[in-house]
Parts: structure tokens; sequence; C-alpha cells
């Protein structure tokens, strides 16, 4: 293809702008042609924002996939709407990019990559981490021997709860925390692991009235998981709602010659004491007044412009994305997170059967 990868963006509001910065800063790739929200000063403050100028506009997501004319459709929605969006979009010959976690359900997410085979077209599974930068240096460090030989790895997100009302409910939303932050560190681990894990254990808080503090909440607060891999190492893998001070997203390394850690969310250079406070600190934090590291260009350091750079890549070409971030990788982290919830329901050990 030629000319520009031309965009359909649906949603407007938290993770659209994320993307959108995306699109913006890789002005010789994409074109966002059209933008749907079902709130439309969304879309125009989105477009404002990103100093969009020739988008259509829609409040109805088949009518936008219908008549705009675009290459790729962007999911930017809760996540009950990627798979009925995605099928859609599939059916009138687009390729979609899917916002973690890909769906609801695993059966869900298992038509979502049978609909893109059947359509010819590319599903992309929008995992950030993969492209912080900082992880990849980490990689990188892992690659080059400097810890030894790794034997486990610590990995989570955490935050103090989600800004949207669909997160409350497992049918909108697949879960509680796991499903919803732990999906990143699920899916990260297992992009390293080229999916070969071979067994898991795992606890979480439970959801509703057991949950430490979100006892509206249908899915649990906290989840954490021990999972084996094939190569022999191991890792913990946490997720919850009870954390104060702005989002931890945390991965450490233990090597048989070293060790590493690497903070995503709190490692910025830039050290502010502030009585009024700044106007913008980290991702959830509660406060900005006292003692802040403000972060410094914060998408680009958690992933979403390489990101998006990247399928914009393989958009042009039809071709898939690496490992990690591949329809199929976003149906895999799910069923973990899916066996994840199995296990600490059922106070059992999950064998990877798939492996055998
Ligand atoms: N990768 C990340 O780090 C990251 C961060 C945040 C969110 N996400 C993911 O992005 C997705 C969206 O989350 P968010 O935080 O942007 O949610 P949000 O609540 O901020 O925004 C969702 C938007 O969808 C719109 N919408 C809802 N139903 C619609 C419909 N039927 N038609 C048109 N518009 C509709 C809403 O009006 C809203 O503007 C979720 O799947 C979430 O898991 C990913």
């Amino acid at each position: 293809m030629d000319k520009k990868v031309r965009v359909l963006l649906i949603g407007a509001a938290f993770s659209a702008d994320l993307h959108a910065e995306g699109y913006a800063r890789c002005p010789d790739l994409a074109t966002v042609v059209g933008i749907c929200d079902k709130v439309p000063e969304r879309v125009h403050d989105l477009a404002a924002r990103y100093n969009f100028k020739d988008y259509q506009f829609y409040e109805d997501y088949k009518d936008a996939i219908d008549n705009v004319d675009c290459d790729v459709v962007d999911i930017c929605l809760p996540n009950f709407l990627h798979h009925d969006v995605a099928l859609y979009a599939f059916e009138r010959g687009r390729h979609v990019i899917s916002e973690k976690p890909i769906a609801t359900t695993v059966e869900d997410a298992y038509e979502m990559v049978q609909a893109a085979e059947k359509a010819g077209k590319k599903l992309y599974y929008a995992e950030d981490w993969l492209f912080a930068p900082a992880l990849n240096k980490a990689l990188s460090v892992i690659e080059e021997g400097a810890l030894g030989r790794p034997m486990f790895y610590r990995a989570r997100e955490c935050h103090s709860g989600s800004h949207s009302p669909f997160t409350q409910t497992i049918k909108y939303c697949g879960g509680g925390a796991m499903v919803h932050l732990g999906v990143h560190p699920v899916s990260f681990m297992l992009a390293m692991k080229d999916n070969k894990w071979t067994e898991l254990v795992a606890m979480t808080s439970g959801g509703g009235e057991n949950n430490f503090l979100h006892t509206k909440m249908e899915g649990e607060d906290w989840a954490a998981c021990i999972i084996k891999f094939q190569d022999g190492t191991s890792a913990l893998l946490e997720a919850n709602y009870i954390t104060t001070g702005g989002m931890e997203d945390v991965f450490e390394v233990y090597g048989t010659e070293g060790r590493m850690q690497v903070d995503l969310t709190f490692s910025s250079p830039v050290k502010v004491f502030s009585i009024p406070g700044v106007s913008y600190a980290v991702e959830k934090a509660e406060l900005t007044t006292g003692w802040t590291k403000p972060a410094v260009d914060e998408k680009y350091n958690l992933g979403y412009i390489g990101e998006i750079r990247h399928f914009m890549e393989c958009a042009k070409e039809g071709k898939d994305a690496r490992v990690g971030l591949r329809g199929v990788d976003g149906y895999i982290a799910l069923k973990v997170v899916n066996l994840i919830y199995k296990s600490a329901k059922e106070g059992v050990k999950i064998v990877n059967d798939d492996l055998k």
C-alpha cells in the first residue's frame, strides 16, 4: 500500500486518547479518517486535542464502519463491545485493532480470531507493555546474559480503581483486576515465553463483599498467580485495585548472576516538591501536592506510541503483528486469565494441556 493507513477510531475517551497521540505521532504512516463515540463532545474534544481535521464523525459504530472508507478499525470501547465491533468490521473487510482484554469471554475471543482468518484480515492485540522502552531494555539485558540464567520474575499492574463504570460488572468487564490490569503482565510474560506456560496456581479476593475495598464491584480487587514456563522459570503475576498513590507497573527478574528491577510509572527523572500541586504527576495518582515524580512523555514510555506505529507498519503491508500482539496472543492471554480465575475459585493447580 503506497498511501497512508486510514483509521476509524471507535471510542473517544481514555484509551482512544492514548491511541490518538500514537496516530498524531506517525503522520507519515497513518491518517484518522473517522471517529465514533456515542458521546459527541468526546469526539470533538479528542479531534481538537490532536488537530485531526478531515474526519467523519458517527455516534453509532455500525454506521461508522459502513460509511467510513478505512483500512483499520481501532476499537477503544468497553471490553464487552470488542467482540461485536470486531466481527462487524471483519465482515466489511477491515483490519482490527482491539484494546485489552481482547474480549470478555474466551469463546468470544476465539470467534474474533476465527472471523479475522475467514475475512483474510488481521486482528491486532494492543498490549502496550511490549513497546515500553524500559521493558525492551530489560529484555535486552536478559538477552545479553547480564543476569546469568533467569530463574524467577515478578510483574504487576496495580492502582486504586478504574475510571470506567463498565469495569464494575463481570458481564461487561470479563472479571476484576486480573482481567483488566493483570492482563498486561500476563500478556507480557506469555509473549516473552512464546506462550509456553506449563502450570499455574492463583488466589483472588473473590469479588463483591469478599473484596478488600471495592465491595460493590463484582470482580475481584486483588489477584495473584504463580505460573511456570516450559523453560523451567516461574513468575509471580499480580493485579489489584487497592494501591494508592498512582499506577504501579513493575517488572523484576532474578537471575543466577544478577537481578533487575523496572519501575515503569515512578521512574521519572523529574522530582518536584509543590505546595499547590503539579497539574499531572502519574496515571491514577490521587494527589499531586508535596513531592511527586511527574511522568515524562508517559504515552511513549508506557508503549502506546510504539504500539500504534507497529500496527500501522503491519497494516500497511497486510502483515501479522509480532508475537504477543496478534489476535491469537490476546486469545491465549484471556484463556490464561480465565484459568487463573478457575484456579482461585476451585483451589486447584491448572496444567496446560495444550503443551502435552
Ligand atoms: N492499554 C491500556 O493501558 C488501556 C488503558 C485504558 C483502557 N484500556 C482499554 O480500552 C478500552 C476502553 O477503555 P477506556 O478506559 O477508554 O474506557 P472509557 O470509559 O474511558 O471510554 C469508553 C468510550 O466508549 C464509548 N462507548 C461506549 N459504548 C459505545 C457504543 N456502543 N458506541 C459508541 N461509543 C461507545 C463511551 O462513550 C466512552 O467514550 C477497554 O477495553 C480498556 O480495557 C486499555
